[in-house]
């Protein structure tokens, strides 16, 4: 599903990813770590085409990004899910809108949007705050907001860049386990995360990062 071949990135300022190889087949849970800096934004935002590399290949599905346009990132984005890790939800928009927008743009049956916003708002345990601004949300709801607005289209890949950063042991365990029964669904995950003890021993292939250079590599 994922494939990266020889892909480097150096933002503007310098710093960035280097050289990066990996594959993530279809139907596989990831998690990406890697210390604060060490590049897992950046390889995030080069599977979601939101980057295009200097050098090498990302390839997502049957899309590469030798061959990428601004015409053709729609189209591209249609099956990835994303959670950003600054959230990037509208401020103007109340929990309820901000969730629905993706199947909207998908042009969903409108008469059918406002159950399936319920049932994602009440599986990321959102129900009952659909009222709410993001202002008049906690910083964790605004997380558990964007990944409603993320997996609400059902998409085959989830990328979730550091989607327990505002949460609190407890709860950032149970997003944790959350994911893993999207994953059962079919869906494939790619989790970025720089706490490695929220990580370990569940048995999900690790890609780590460092300094921009995969481990291994
Ligand atoms: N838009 C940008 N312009 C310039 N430099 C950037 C930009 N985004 C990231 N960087 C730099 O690239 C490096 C990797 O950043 P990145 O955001 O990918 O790290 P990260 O692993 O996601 O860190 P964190 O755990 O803090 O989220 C850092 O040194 C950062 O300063
Ligand atoms: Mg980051």
């Amino acid at each position: 599903m994922i494939e990266f071949q020889n892909v480097s990135y150096e933002h503007q300022k310098g710093n960035g990813v280097n050289n990066l190889c990996f594959k993530i087949d279809d139907g596989e849970f990831t998690f990406l770590i890697g210390p604060t800096g060490s590049g897992k934004t950046t390889l995030m935002r080069l599977v979601y085409f939101d980057i295009i590399p200097q050098t090498g290949s990302v390839i997502v599905n049957e899309y590469s990004s030798e061959k990428m346009s601004n015409r053709k990132i729609p189209k591209a984005r249609q099956s990835i899910g994303m959670v950003f890790q600054d959230y990037k939800l509208l401020k103007d928009r109340n929990l309820f809108e901000n969730t629905a927008l993706p199947l909207h743009v998908l042009g969903f049956p409108v008469n059918e949007i406002p159950e399936r916003v319920e049932e994602t708002l009440e599986l990321v345990g959102l129900d009952g705050k659909d009222k709410h601004f993001p202002h008049e949300l906690s910083g964790g709801e605004q997380q558990r907001a964007c990944l409603a607005r993320a997996i609400i289209k059902e998409p085959d890949l989830l990328l979730a860049d550091e989607p327990t950063g505002n949460l609190d042991p407890v709860a950032s365990f149970e997003l944790v386990r959350l994911l893993e029964t999207i994953h059962e669904t079919g869906t494939t995950v790619l989790m970025a995360s720089h706490n490695y003890n929220l990580i370990k021993g569940r048995g999900h292939p690790i890609l780590e990062l460092k300094e921009g250079i995969l481990r291994g590599n």
